[in-house]
């Protein structure tokens, strides 16, 4: 590399102005709190080589639009807005990766995370002494008074459930305030889910114990405007989450999400059933048909607001992508019902030739609804 760049760059000293350190924020509806974070930021990392990177999915607020005015003031301030896309984890991995300081910091917009403790992050960094530095809430000396009784709880929960089953040894991985090496981020990175907003959980299962980690006490504040984007479909990212780390990546948690939704289809379609005969008692064939329609109404409807809840269908395009839907589940249930048949004829054991056919018919109906009903813009 070193060789291919030398013609490129005369004088390297001219580089002495690079960022050391790459301030990533997330942001959505977070206008009333990035200028002070700002100049928090600047009063803090006096000495230090800095920039802010704000990642902010084109909040209705306009965060992006302030955040442009004051990148046009001051050349450490840098602006991602990005379009039709959803996700605190997604926007931290995409802000480091789009810096080339050797560190990267992530913290949250609404100044709940103690940025006084940045520069010794840094030094913990760039001594050696620490690949990961994590800024935590449960070990002495630091704390989360801030949070109220129930999300205090599901935080204990989750943390606990994070560390027995995924073996993570930190005592706060659901930290969103962590600072890391960019070339070891840069190498976890493909492996990371976009999805949720454990970020930090991800690094630490994904690096499997191969990160050198220091933790770091600091108190969890209170929002300062605004309020908290977390809400429960944030828990159901989590759980996902914790079971694609548990299956090593096998199983996406988009996969998870969208054959679970797939059973509850099941239930739908019986109810529909039940409920038709009960009422009109008309031929079997056309309610059995009504029945499968609905389904893949309600699955459509539930993926679109869980499972691609992300890149999520609105307007028009809501009609469009559940004709499309209907289609890919069509043919879907052929593949079902040729992979049950021919397992049948090889063993005929009345579940396995089901399983068999119903697992085909879902990961053709994944794969295919990923590439016609929720294609990626
Ligand atoms: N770009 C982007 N996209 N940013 C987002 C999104 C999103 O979809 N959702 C939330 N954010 C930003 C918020 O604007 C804020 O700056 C930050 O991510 C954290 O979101 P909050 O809504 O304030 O989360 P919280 O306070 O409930 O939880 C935070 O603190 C916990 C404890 O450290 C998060 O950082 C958690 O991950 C963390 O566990
Ligand atoms: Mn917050």
């Amino acid at each position: 590399m070193k060789e291919i760049l030398r013609p490129v760059i005369e004088n390297p000293q001219e580089t002495a102005g690079l960022p050391v350190l790459s301030v990533v924020v997330p942001t959505f509806n977070e206008r009333d709190n990035v200028i002070t974070l700002f100049e928090k930021l600047q009063a803090t990392l006096k000495g230090v080589a800095w920039e802010v990177v704000y990642v902010d999915d084109n909040s209705p607020d306009g965060t992006w639009e302030l955040v442009r005015e004051l990148a046009r003031r001051d050349g450490r301030v840098r602006c991602i807005r990005r379009i039709a896309r959803r996700g605190l984890s997604g926007a931290c991995i995409e802000g480091i990766l789009a810096s080339c300081a050797p560190y990267a910091a992530v913290m949250d917009a609404d100044l709940q995370h103690d940025e006084m403790q940045l520069p010794k992050m840094l030094s913990l960094l760039q001594s050696g002494a620490a690949e990961l530095v994590v800024g935590s809430r449960f070990i002495a000396g630091g704390s989360a008074d801030s949070l109220n009784k129930q999300r205090a709880n599901a935080s204990a929960f989750a943390t606990k459930m994070a560390k027995r089953v995924l073996g993570v040894e930190i005592a706060d991985p659901m930290s969103g305030f962590f600072m890391i090496r960019r070339d070891r981020f840069e190498q976890l990175a493909p492996r990371l889910s976009t999805r949720g907003f454990k970020i930090l959980l991800d690094i630490v299962a994904t690096a499997h114990g191969k990160l050198k980690t220091v933790e770091i006490p600091y108190t969890f504040g209170s929002r300062l405007h605004g309020e908290s984007k977390l809400d429960s479909v944030v828990v159901l990212d989590f759980l996902g989450l914790v079971l694609a780390k548990l299956t090593n990546d096998t199983v996406s948690l988009r996969f998870l999400m969208f054959a679970v939704v797939g059973c509850t289809g099941l239930f739908v379609h019986l109810g529909a059933l039940f409920v038709a005969l009960r009422l009109f008692n008309p031929p079997f064939v056309e309610i059995q048909a009504l029945g499968a329609l609905i389904a893949m109404t309600s699955n459509f409807v539930l993926n679109n607001f869980l499972t691609y809840r992300d890149q999520r269908l609105k307007g028009f395009a809501i009609l469009r992508g559940l004709v499309a839907f209907y289609l890919v589940c069509s043919v879907g249930l052929f593949a079902n019902i040729g992979v049950a048949f021919s397992v049948y004829d090889q063993e005929p054991i009345w579940w396995l030739a089901g399983t068999a056919g119903a697992l085909m018919g879902a990961v053709w109906n994944y794969a295919v609804s990923g590439l016609f009903v929720w294609r990626k813009r």
